[in-house]
């Protein structure tokens, strides 16, 4: 019988039948969705042999939540998420004017997804703009709820700012407001909570991975307490619940000025394996890095809290309107996002399989339009085609 996922004291309870509810997505959703599922299906079915499989259960979101219900993300649908800890999406359409800013931004909060978490790898036969792409290899955790991201900012010119003014000069003795008439304010909290559950998590996983080197990402030359505290809570927690591990010469904490990272990453890649930032230092490292190794055609994430377990694995490209509905479509995004929901639930040798398949299918040159475009007198394979050899491939492996 199907079951829902459950988590007790932080560790998964999963079944051989468990529940997995999905997002189809807007625009190329549509394309990837349905071949991923197929690549999911027959690679569980290769490594179990019926013993297990997972009920997905479609639920609505964006825009093909709204034409059917009126609503962008339906009660249901974040019930349903929420009762059933582990989900997977395609991309959403962003509601244009009034309402939800972001669909994804609305999730993340309600579930208090903390660690937006994003593997950097090459396959080989991606087209890369590096020399050596292949020694990008790390995982990124990303705060997902403090930050200048946190929302909470003002308009210039508006009654809210010059009351934030006021009390900033006449309260705080504030003078550094260069242009108070026509000032715009943000907000930037970073707290010892959320630095430290962040930083956990990344060196958790590091440590469950049999990696060694955490580094912090961070400005705190320049933003003292704020970012200068998410590297101190991270070198505090280390010493709090981490001293063995260190002594052992399992783990090595580092930090590294965040400007520094991004010249780093190219020059040196290989000097980084987990990595922790802030949000907006995550969000621009993120991109940069998916952009070495190939780009957000390939690139999977997912959106996790360790602690209540929740965890949506998303595509992270959009929704491309450009190609929707053409079967050209690269599906590797959400292809490797389902890698890490596997991995996340315990059944790895599914992820393996998948990502092999994936490995020697781009490294025998068959690879989507995307790719293709890149590499002279390439053509490229539509979405379904690809799909089949990743089917082919797996079936010849399992
Ligand atoms: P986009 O990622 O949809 O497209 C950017 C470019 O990359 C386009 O040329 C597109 O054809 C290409 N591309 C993206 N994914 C691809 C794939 N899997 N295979 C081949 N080519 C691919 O970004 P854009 O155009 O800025 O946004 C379009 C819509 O998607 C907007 O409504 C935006 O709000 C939404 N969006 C949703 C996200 C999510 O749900 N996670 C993330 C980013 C954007």
């Amino acid at each position: 019988m199907a079951e829902r996922i459950t988590c007790v004291n932080g560790q998964l309870l999963v079944s051989n039948n468990p529940i997995i509810p999905y997002i189809e997505g807007d625009g190329i959703g549509r394309d990837i969705w349905k071949n991923a599922q197929k690549v999911f299906d027959q690679a569980i079915n290769l490594v179990y042999g019926g013993e297990r499989q997972v009920a997905w259960q479609e639920v609505l979101a964006g825009k093909k939540a709204f034409e059917e219900t009126g609503a962008w993300l339906p009660d249901e649908t974040v019930e349903t998420i929420k009762d059933s800890l582990v989900t997977i999406k395609g991309p959403l359409e962003t509601p244009v004017g009034g309402g939800i800013r972001s669909l994804n931004v609305a999730l993340r909060q309600t579930l208090d997804l903390y660690a937006c978490v994003r593997p950097v790898r090459y396959f080989k036969g991606v087209p890369s703009p590096l020399k050596e792409p292949e020694k990008t290899n790390m995982t990124i955790f990303r705060e997902n709820t403090e930050d200048i991201y946190a929302g909470i900012e003002w308009e210039a010119g508006s009654a809210e700012v010059q009351q934030v003014l006021d009390f900033l000069t006449e309260q705080m003795g504030v003078t550094k407001v260069r242009f108070p008439q026509s000032s715009a304010i943000g907000i930037k909290p970073i707290s010892s909570e959320g630095s430290k559950r962040l930083i956990r998590s990344a060196i958790d996983y590091a440590l469950e991975k049999g990696l060694t080197k955490v580094t912090m990402v961070h400005k705190g030359n320049i933003q003292k307490f704020t970012e200068g505290g998410f590297k101190k809570w991270g070198y505090e927690l280390a010493q709090e619940e981490y001293a063995d591990a260190m002594a052992d010469g399992k783990l090595e904490i580092n930090d590294i000025i965040a400007d520094n990272f991004l010249q780093q990453i190219l020059l040196k890649p290989e000097q980084f394996e987990v990595v922790a930032l802030t949000n907006l230092n995550g969000d621009y490292a993120s991109d940069a890095l998916a952009a070495q190794v190939g780009g957000i055609g390939i690139a999977p994430g997912a959106n996790i809290n360790y602690q209540t377990g929740h965890a949506v694995f998303e595509a992270t490209h959009g929704t491309a309107p450009d190609i929707a509905d053409k079967n050209l479509a690269n599906p590797c995004s959400v292809l490797l996002s389902g890698c890490m929901l596997f991995d996340y639930i315990g059944w790895k040798e599914v992820s393996e399989l998948i990502t092999e398949a994936i490995e020697e299918t781009i490294s025998a040159g068959q690879v989507t339009a995307d790719f293709a475009s890149l590499i002279p007198e390439k053509v490229g394979l539509s979405t379904s085609d690809f799909t089949e050899c990743l089917l082919k491939k797996m079936r010849l492996a399992g």
